[in-house]
């Protein structure tokens, strides 16, 4: 296959809306690479829930970026992404690359169905197994609450090496387009260890405004998302990651991104500064 050949046959990249997924789109798009977003807005469809549509999706693509939604830590998934999987490289996916997070069993199982089902094809797999996203606090859970003024969460005094979704889309452009990433399991980390009570005092500074940070138990924070309407899909999800995984068996620094890209990774203090002059965080609260 010559060069530009394959920069014509497309790169799938699922939850390509999302926080690590768009960022990879425009990437690639902007090296003017042959894209495909895995979205259910999308024609054709992509969605997790209906497997009568993942081959359409899949159809005549050299790669593909897994991001399971919501988490690999939900009971289906296992079963779907190993199909999903197979299904890949059954339709000539040469390379599969896999989002997953740190120290989560069901993750780790996600991680070794892919590996399999790429080495049992002959195919390049590539694990970006990251720690918690900075932009849970500008494009999910945490955005709300920053705007409001006050971040409550069951989480107290086990620091996370929050990575930017910026070096994961970074990474994985290169996973998917590069040389040298084949069978590597990267850990993905920022270079600094926060509480989230630290986390969010770096937003506060970055705005020149006051964020308290408020440590509740699982149960009141789950009532409380409850009733700001939470999907009831996410509430185990998290329930299960402040319970588990934010217990301190993370709290160590890897060095996944310096090994990928050759550079360090961004501080959260940059992410922060940088977020808040785009003005994300002085938008009102949605009803
Ligand atoms: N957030 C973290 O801190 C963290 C840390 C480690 C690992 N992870 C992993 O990251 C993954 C999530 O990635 P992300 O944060 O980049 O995504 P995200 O921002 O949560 O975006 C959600 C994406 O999923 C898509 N989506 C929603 N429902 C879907 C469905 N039923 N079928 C297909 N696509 C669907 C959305 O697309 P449409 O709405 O356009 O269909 C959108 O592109 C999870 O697997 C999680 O385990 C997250």
């Amino acid at each position: 296959m010559t060069h530009s050949t394959e920069e014509n046959t497309p790169i799938l990249i699922t939850g390509g809306t999302g926080k690590t997924g768009r960022r990879i789109a425009e990437r690639l798009a902007a090296a003017g690479q042959a894209i495909r977003i895995g979205s259910r807005r999308n024609a054709p469809a992509f969605d997790w829930e209906d497997a009568a549509g993942w081959e359409a999706a899949l159809l005549g693509v050299r790669a593909v970026y897994i991001s399971y939604y919501p988490d690999l830590l939900a009971p289906e998934a296992l079963g779907r992404v190993e199909a999903f999987a197979r299904l890949a490289v059954a339709g000539g996916a040469q390379r599969l690359v896999l989002l997953s997070g740190r120290n989560e069993p069901a993750a780790q199982d996600a991680e070794q169905v892919v590996t399999r089902v790429a080495q049992q094809a002959g195919a390049d797999w590539t694990i970006l197994r990251c720690a918690w996203f900075a932009q849970n606090f500008s494009e999910s859970l945490l955005l709300d609450p920053v705007r409001h003024g006050e971040v409550v969460l069951p989480a107290g005094e086990v620091p996370e090496p929050f990575i930017d979704a910026d070096d994961i889309a970074d990474v994985a452009v290169a996973a998917l387009t590069q040389p040298g990433h084949a069978d590597q399991l990267y850990e993905l980390t920022g270079p600094r260890l926060l509480t989230m009570a630290q986390a969010t005092a770096e937003i506060a500074r970055a705005l020149g405004r006051e964020i308290p940070y408020r440590q509740v138990s699982v149960e009141d924070f789950l009532a409380l998302m409850g009733q700001q309407g939470l999907p009831p899909e996410l509430a185990g999800v998290l329930a299960e990651l402040f319970t588990t995984v934010l217990d301190g068996r993370s709290a160590y620094l890897c060095d996944g991104v310096q090994r990928a890209l050759g550079r360090p990774p961004r501080d959260f203090a940059d992410y922060a500064r940088a977020t808040a002059a785009t003005g994300v965080w002085n938008q009102p609260v949605m009803a």
